[in-house]
Order: structure tokens, then sequence, then C-alpha cells
């Protein structure tokens, strides 16, 4: 049987698919994961945009990622635009990088979004909670928070503030690429998905 070698453990491809799609979810528990902090790719006016996101939420049924963001910020307008999007993993320790693409649905309503509004604590909440839109031009160094807010915790009725800002992207995705680094000779695989579930399986060459 076709096999891949991983730290002595064989993998096929099916098993190959399964522990991918679990170790996504365990970056979104486990925040010192390599994994936890993906690249988004995006298509702006002026071509591909990318940024760090936190990976929050990965539905290994569906194929779908969670990822958090400002309502405000350009990414969002970037989306609306064209909504097919990648993202980019590299996990060093483990020498995998994983390139997803699909399609992103922007959401600030709902059981979900309430539920994500939920988990999040008030330390991360305070960025929702900035007067001025991100990437908007500031005359000095500045976080755009009320005055007073920078330093120190929020009060929970203060961590709400920001919560009309609160967005939530959900990707849905359509391909995965795995590559793994190894000295005795790279590995890839690709798999394709239709409607969250696993279409096509191929090992590919690196
Ligand atoms: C470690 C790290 C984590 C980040 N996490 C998020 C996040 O979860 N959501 C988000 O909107 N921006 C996050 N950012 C900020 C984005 O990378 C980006 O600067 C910001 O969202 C503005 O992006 P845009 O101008 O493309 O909309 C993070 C940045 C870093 C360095």
């Amino acid at each position: 049987m076709s096999q891949v070698w991983i730290n002595e453990t064989g993998f096929t491809l099916a098993e190959l698919e399964k522990h991918l799609w679990n170790l996504l979810f365990r970056a979104t528990i486990q925040k010192k994961e390599a994994f936890n902090k993906p690249t988004l790719g995006t298509l702006s006016a002026e071509g591909p945009s990318l940024r760090t996101l936190v990976l929050r939420e990965v539905d290994t049924g569906k194929k779908i990622l969670i990822a958090h963001t400002d309502r405000r910020s350009p990414k969002v307008r970037e989306i609306q635009a064209e909504p097919r999007i990648s993202w980019h993993f590299y996990d060093e320790r483990r020498g995998f990088q994983l390139r997803l693409s699909g399609k992103a649905f922007l959401l600030a309503e709902g059981p979900l979004w309430e539920a994500q509004w939920a988990k999040t604590n008030p330390g991360s909440r305070k960025v929702y909670a900035s007067l001025i839109a991100p990437g908007q031009p500031s005359e000095h160094p500045a976080s755009g928070l009320p005055s007073g807010w920078d330093e120190g915790r929020l009060s929970e009725e203060e961590s709400e503030q920001g919560k009309p800002n609160f967005m939530l992207i959900r990707s849905e995705i359509s391909a995965l690429d795995w590559l793994f680094l190894d000295a005795r000779g790279h590995r890839r695989a690709v798999f394709r998905y239709q409607d969250g579930q696993l279409a096509q399986s191929q090992w590919c060459i690196p």
C-alpha cells in the first residue's frame, strides 16, 4: 500500500487527510501550535493581499475554517468583491506547509456569530472597540481606542461596545495542498472537496 512516513508513522492518503484536519482543529485549541496563526490571502484592487489571522474554529466534518475580524477592515471589502480566498499555514517543527483554498462568507449575525462572540475574552474584544476603522490614517501612533482604554482590562460592559464591529470569516474549503519537507525526499499530496466532502485525493511530486 502507498504510504507516506512521518516520524516513523505510515499514513495512507486517507489517513493523512484526516491527520491534517485533526492538526488544524488542534491548532484552534492549542495557541502555541504553528497552525494557530495562518496567513489569509485575498484579492485587492492592487493585487494579492496577505495578513496573519488567528484560526478560531475548524469544522473537520464540513471542511470549514472560522476566523474573526473587524467588519470595517479592508479585507472585508475585498472578500465582498471576490470571495475566493486562500490560506497558508507553515509548521517548521513538523516540516509541513498547507495551502487551502475556497470561498469565504462573512457573518455579522446569527447563532454562530453570537457563539463566537461569547467565546472571545475582554482582551481580544478590545480591538473591535476602536473608534476609527482599521487602516485609517492617524496623525500619531495610536490604537484608535477610546481615551484611557489602551492600558488595563475592559469591564464586561465596556467590552460589549465592540460587538457591532465583530465579524466572522467562514471559509468553505475546496482544496488542500500538503507539502512535507523531509531530508529523505519531500512529499506532497492534494485533496479536493465538493460541498464539504472529500472528492479527490492525489499524491503529487513536490
Ligand atoms: C499574530 C497576529 C494575529 C492576528 N490576528 C488577527 C485576527 O484574528 N483577525 C484580524 O482581523 N486581524 C488579525 N491580525 C491583524 C491582521 O494581520 C491585519 O493586520 C489586520 O486584520 C488588517 O488587515 P486588512 O487591512 O487586510 O483588513 C493579526 C496579526 C498578527 C500579527
